[in-house]
C-alpha cells in the first residue's frame, strides 16, 4: 500500500530542470501542450500542463465538459500525442513511442476503462476479458481462461462468464470492462468517466472496486463529474480550460484567482504519510507550508511536565507551518499523521508561500490572524501541563 513506499530524495529533477525517472513519481507530464486544428482555427485543449502522480495514488480528474480531461487521459494512454511537452510513465517516454511500441507498452502497463464499456458484443464476457491477454502474451496461453475467470470472480461476475454483454446490465458490463482492463495485471488504470453512465448505487460499487485495487497497489486516474466520489480519492485535480489546478489548494483558498491557482499548483508538492508518521518535528526548521487534503493531522506539544498533548487535529482544508514561516524559527509543535489512516498533504515551499501571501493580501491577513491564535493557544496549552 502506498504509505509503505520509500520517499525519494527531495530533488528528483536534474540540473536541466527535467525529471529523472525511476522514482516514486509514476506518471509525469511536463509542459504538455495539445493543440487541435479546428474549422475555427487552432484550439488549445491542454496548455502547458505539468502533472505528477505517485505510485499507488488514486487521482480524480474533475472539470467541466470540454475542459480537456479526456485529452489529458489520452496523452497518458498514448491514444493521442502532445503537440509539445513530455509524458513519462515510469521510465518510458510515452510521447516518443512509435505505434507498434505504443500498442505493446500500453497493453502491458495500462488498463483503460471508458464511460461506454466497449465490450465486443459477439464475444462472451470471459472471452472479452481474455482478448488483451492474447494480444500481450503476459500470461501463458493455457493459463488465460483461469486467470480471466479469477478476474471475473474478483468483479463478482464469474456466474455470468459465458453470457454475451447484451445479457447483463450496464453496471455489470462496467465490471467486466474493469476485469478486461486488468487482464495483463497493469500497474496503472486510467478511467474516463467510468461511472458516468451508471446509476449512483452502481457507480458507488464500481468506485469501491477501484478503492480495493488501489489498496492492492494499483495507481488509478479517474475522470469523474461526481464531486462526492472525487472527495474520497487520494487527491483531485481540476482541469480548467486546459490548465490544471490542485483541488486541495482551490478548496483551502477559494479567494485565489484561477491564474493564481494554476501558478501555485505548479509549485505544489503532494506528500503521503503513513498513519502515525511524523510530518514535522517540534524544534525542526520549517521550510514548507502544509495543506491537509486527506486524513487527519495531530498537532502535538510537550507540556511543561514533559507529557505530550494533542492540541489540535487538522483535516481536509486545514493548514499548518504558517506560524514559523511568518515569524521565523523552528517548529513550535510536532505534526503527525493520526494513527487511523494515511495522510496526504500539499506542500508549498517558503518562497511560494511568500509569493502567495504577497499576491493575496486578504489571505495573508487571514493566515496571520490564524497564526496569532495558534501561538496563543500553544502557550496556554504548554502551561496547562504544570
Ligand atoms: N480531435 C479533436 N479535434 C478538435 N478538437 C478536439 C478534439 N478532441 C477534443 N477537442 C476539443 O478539445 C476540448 C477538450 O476536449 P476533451 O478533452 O474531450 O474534454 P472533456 O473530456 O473535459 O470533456 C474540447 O473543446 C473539444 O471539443
Ligand atoms: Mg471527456
Amino acid at each position: 500500500m502506498f504509505w509503505k513506499r520509500q520517499k525519494q530524495p527531495e530533488d528528483a529533477r536534474g540540473s536541466n530542470g527535467l525529471y529523472q525517472h525511476g522514482n516514486a513519481e509514476l506518471i509525469q507530464l511536463h509542459r504538455v501542450v495539445k493543440t487541435f486544428d479546428t474549422a475555427a482555427g487552432k484550439f488549445n485543449a491542454l496548455r502547458d500542463v505539468d502533472l505528477r502522480v505517485d505510485a499507488s495514488e488514486f487521482l480524480a480528474v474533475i472539470g467541466k465538459s470540454g475542459s480537456g480531461k479526456s485529452t489529458l487521459i489520452n496523452m497518458i494512454a498514448g491514444i493521442d500525442r502532445p503537440t509539445s511537452g513530455e509524458v513519462f510513465v515510469g521510465n518510458t517516454a510515452v510521447h516518443k513511442l512509435n505505434e507498434g511500441q505504443m500498442a505493446v507498452w500500453r497493453g502491458k502497463n495500462l488498463g483503460i476503462v471508458f464511460q461506454f464499456f466497449q465490450l465486443l458484443p459477439t464475444l462472451t464476457l470471459v472471452e472479452n476479458v481474455m482478448l488483451p491477454m492474447d494480444f500481450c502474451n503476459v500470461h501463458k496461453s493455457d493459463e488465460r481462461p483461469k486467470y480471466a475467470m479469477r478476474l471475473l470472480e474478483q468483479m463478482e461476475m464469474a456466474d455470468h462468464a459465458h453470457k454475451l454483454p447484451s445479457a447483463i446490465s450496464g453496471g455489470q458490463q462496467q465490471r467486466v470492462a474493469i476485469a478486461r482492463a486488468l487482464a495483463n495485471d497493469p500497474p496503472i488504470l486510467l478511467a474516463d468517466e467510468p461511472t458516468g453512465n451508471l446509476d449512483s448505487k452502481t457507480a458507488d460499487s464500481v468506485f469501491e472496486l477501484f478503492e480495493d485495487l488501489v489498496k492492492q497497489g494499483k495507481t488509478i486516474l479517474m475522470v469523474t463529474h461526481d464531486h462526492d466520489l472525487a472527495k474520497r480519492v487520494t487527491r483531485a485535480v481540476q482541469i480548467v480550460d486546459g490548465e490544471v489546478i490542485e483541488k486541495g489548494l482551490a478548496d483551502a483558498f477559494p479567494t485565489l484567482t484561477s491564474e493564481q491557482l494554476v501558478a501555485f499548483t505548479r509549485r505544489v508538492d503532494p506528500e503521503h504519510y503513513a498513519p502515525g508518521a511524523i510530518i514535522l518535528q517540534r524544534g525542526a526548521p520549517v521550510e514548507h507550508f502544509h495543506i491537509v487534503v486527506r486524513g487527519r493531522v495531530e498537532i502535538v506539544i510537550a507540556q511543561s511536565d514533559g507529557a505530550e498533548k494533542v492540541v489540535a487535529t487538522y483535516a481536509r482544508g486545514n493548514y499548518f507551518g504558517e506560524v514559523e514561516l511568518l515569524r521565523g524559527g523552528t517548529s513550535i509543535a510536532t505534526a503527525r499523521a493520526a494513527s487511523d489512516a494515511p495522510v496526504e498533504v500539499l506542500r508549498l515551499d517558503r518562497a511560494t508561500f511568500a509569493q502567495m501571501m504577497e499576491q493575496a493580501p486578504e489571505l495573508q491577513a487571514h493566515i496571520a490572524r490564524i497564526a496569532q491564535e495558534r501561538v496563543t493557544e500553544n502557550v496556554a496549552a504548554q502551561k496547562g501541563g504544570a
